[in-house]
């Protein structure tokens, strides 16, 4: 059945949610690749560090989360005595899937001398099994104070884990794990834009594979490739991640002109999130509404998880709001 209809005929969408986050006493949390109307009615809009440190922090009794499942589950297992609800439980991550926890296990069980430092796109079972979480905000500083001496094996994005490992010359082991959206950027249309737009920097995200971030200017997370676009110099600048983050741009500075990196068919609608897509105002007013779907974690598989969270938040202190991952070249 589809979420309309559950909806009486004529509700006002917008009306009922702020009613019912009042009445709830929630607190609505969005990230940057959610449609722009559920960014604007959010109460926060951030990268994944600044949600997961948002739903640490708030005395809210709900936490409706705008974003993929493994970013409530995060919320949950960071504020267990909170109601957590997504407005679609199927909103996964190709990340995510890319990494079954049985197969996670079996890798850590044949490299016992190296530590799991673990991209936060990852099952509350894969958390569970890792020593240190990390976002993209908070990777190069997390990384820092690991000893170079130390193996490590990190999962499960090897385009994020293999840019570390050149910027900062380290040979961490990479699980093959792949973002989706990010992989669906074109080299050769990206440099087409390029060439249509000289002068302009490209911004990337670090999910991007090699042959996007070597066009780049600026690569880092969500809230860093924000930051970069409201300080960078020119008047346009090309983004390489997914196209929602650029409402956030638009609003900020509507003078200047934001360019979404183009996929193999030249359109930047392929580089839109399926999973980020499936939240709706429609779904985020039933879930306020039923307090469902919930988030529910087993109490032993909480408390495993949330030690390599709170290792990730212990080391990321003062990381919040640079949200960088720098220059690639490293000057
Ligand atoms: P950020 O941590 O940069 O917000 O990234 C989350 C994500 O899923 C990117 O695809
Ligand atoms: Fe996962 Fe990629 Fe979507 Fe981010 S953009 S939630 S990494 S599939």
């Amino acid at each position: 059945m589809s979420a309309h209809a559950n909806i009486p005929a004529g509700t006002d969408l917008l009306e009922e949610i702020n009613r019912l986050r009042k009445e709830r006493n929630a607190v609505i949390l969005a990230h940057y690749y959610q449609r722009p109307e559920l960014q604007d009615l959010a109460d926060f809009v951030g990268d994944s560090l600044e949600l997961s440190k948002k739903a640490a922090e708030t005395d809210a009794d709900v936490i409706a989360f705008c974003g993929v499942k493994f970013m409530a589950e995060t919320a949950k297992i960071l504020s267990p005595e909170k109601i957590v609800v997504l407005p679609d439980m199927e909103a996964g991550c190709s990340l995510e899937d890319s990494c079954p926890p049985e197969k996670f296990a079996a890798f850590r069980e044949r490299h016992p001398d190296h530590i799991a430092l673990t991209y936060i796109n990852c099952s509350t079972e894969v958390k569970a099994l890792s020593d240190v979480i990390v976002t993209s905000s908070s990777a190069e500083t997390i990384l820092s104070q690991i000893p170079r001496d130390q193996k490590i094996i990190f999962g499960p994005d090897r385009h994020l884990g293999g840019y570390l490992n050149r910027k900062f010359d380290r040979d961490m082991l990479l699980w093959p794990g792949v973002c989706i959206v990010h992989e669906a950027f074109s080299e050769r249309e990206l440099m087409k834009l390029m060439q249509a737009n000289p002068g302009a920097p490209v911004a990337a995200h670090p999910e991007c594979p090699p042959n996007i971030i070597d066009h780049a200017d600026y690569v880092g997370s969500t809230s860093g490739i924000l930051n970069f676009a409201k300080t960078f110099p020119g008047d346009t600048l090309i983004v390489a991640t997914e196209p929602h983050i650029i409402h956030q741009m638009e609003k900020a500075i509507p003078e200047k002109t934001f360019l979404g990196a183009p996929g193999a068919d030249g359109n930047c609608n392929c580089n839109i999130c399926p999973y980020m897509a499936l939240n709706t105002m429609e779904k985020l007013y039933l879930c306020l509404r039923d307090l469902e779907p919930r988030i529910e974690i087993e109490e032993q598989l909480r408390l495993d998880a949330k030690r390599s969270l709170d290792k990730m938040l212990e080391m990321a202190a003062g990381t919040v709001g640079k949200g960088d991952l720098g220059n690639p070249s490293g000057d």
